[in-house]
């Protein structure tokens, strides 16, 4: 059995939605510890719905085919369910990943809250 699934490989060779959104409105970015990876998300948002999301993964292939999964299952999504979004479904949306692997979609989820985060930190921010 092939170690990685296909749509693993798909994504991290033609990775979706990387690049830097300039004028963003949340920005996240997470890094592990142990394997020494960064990942980081930008987000657009309009009304509470994610209308753009862009991002840089410095990282393994498990790491930048999550960013690419995580990134395509927010887009066009509110922000209430973008901060459901656990790094169990971006895996299984990949039809997996070794064991081993899981702690780097563990990257995607911690990216995208730390985004919405920042986001929901800045709107109440321009709300006073
Ligand atoms: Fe570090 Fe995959 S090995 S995120």
């Amino acid at each position: 059995m092939a170690l990685y699934s296909e749509k693993v490989m798909d994504h991290f060779r033609n990775p979706r939605n990387v690049g830097v959104i300039e004028d963003a409105d949340g920005v996240g970015e997470v890094g592990n510890a142990k394997c020494g990876d960064i990942m980081k998300i930008y987000l657009k948002i309009d009304d509470d719905i994610i209308t753009d999301v862009k991002f840089e993964t410095f990282g393994c292939g498990s790491a930048i085919a999550s960013s690419s999964m995580a990134t395509e299952l927010i887009k066009g999504k509110p922000v209430a369910e973008a901060m459901e979004l656990t790094n169990k479904a971006v895996a299984e949306a990949l039809d997996g990943l070794p064991d081993y692997k899981m702690h780097c979609s563990v990257l995607a989820e911690e990216a995208i809250k730390n985004a919405l985060d920042d986001y929901y930190a800045k709107k109440s921010q321009n709300n006073n």
